[in-house]
């Protein structure tokens, strides 16, 4: 199996609807300049749910390959939960991707595995391929080790869906997130090792070897390349270096 890689970038909350316009333009057309091969390593952007409508209009309108999700979505189809932004919504969107039980959520919305799982089968359910974020934090790292917290995670996922689910996987340290102080590749490496191999146990080999994952934490274009020659890192979610457009083509090319 070949696993195409994901560059994907979550702005998290930066940039308005305007600036998502002039992000995404300039981030396609510095990719197509140096003749990016979408096919081989795949882009995609999680603007705020404010911004989606303008990034649709404008990867629909110039015909784009850069896609796109949301950085959340609700547990629920519809109905009385003000603030929420359901997946039908985002399906609307053509949002290819959502990200799930990123460390911010978890830490400042108290979303526990059980949120997380249940927001991931949200996201299959309309068609939303959910981008899984796991990772342990610095304390979880001296207690545990590096491996067993995004593991428990993981597993709470995997045991509440179908075994058969598209998702991708986000490993994230929390300690590496927005520090500047990145895992090394070979951390990286371990984890990314130890979460396939739960894939495996849960899902099946079939569904281990097609399934990516991601690394995040402090990822830019000066060390996007010692992660991407890693066997089990299919790629990178950035926050800070994403907002960049210039810089973040720049990861999108990492192989030259
Ligand atoms: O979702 C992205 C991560 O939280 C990484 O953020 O690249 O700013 O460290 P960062």
């Amino acid at each position: 199996t070949t696993r195409i890689p994901l560059i994907a970038g979550n702005w998290k909350m930066n940039l308005d609807h305007l600036q998502a316009i002039a992000t995404v333009q300039k981030l396609a057309w510095t990719l197509r300049d140096k003749g990016h091969p979408f096919s081989e390593v795949e882009v995609a952007v999680f603007p705020p749910f404010t911004d989606l409508r303008s990034v649709q209009t404008l990867v629909g309108a110039d015909s784009l390959d850069v896609r796109y999700g949301g950085q959340d979505l609700s547990e629920h189809d519809g109905g009385a939960y003000t603030g929420e932004i359901s997946g039908q919504f985002l399906a609307k969107l053509d949002c290819h991707y959502v990200i799930v039980g990123h460390s911010e959520r978890r830490e400042y919305h108290h979303e526990d595995d059980g949120v997380v799982a249940r927001k991931t089968a949200a996201a299959l359910k309309h068609g939303v391929t959910p981008v899984v974020c796991v990772g342990e934090t610095a304390a979880d790292l001296e207690e545990h080790g590096a491996s067993a917290v995004p593991v428990g995670q993981l597993k709470a996922v995997l045991d509440a869906v179908d075994a058969a689910s598209d998702i991708v996987v986000a490993y994230e340290p929390v300690w590496a997130i927005g520090s500047g102080q990145a895992a090394t590749p070979e951390q990286a490496q371990q984890v990314c090792q130890a979460l396939r191999a739960t894939l495996a146990e849960a899902w099946g080999d079939e569904a281990a070897a097609r399934t990516r994952i991601l690394y995040g934490g402090s990822v830019k274009s000066s060390n996007i390349a010692g992660f991407m020659a890693q066997k089990d890192v299919d790629g990178a979610l950035v926050g800070g270096a994403s907002l960049d457009p210039e810089e973040f083509a720049a990861i999108a090319r990492f192989r030259n």
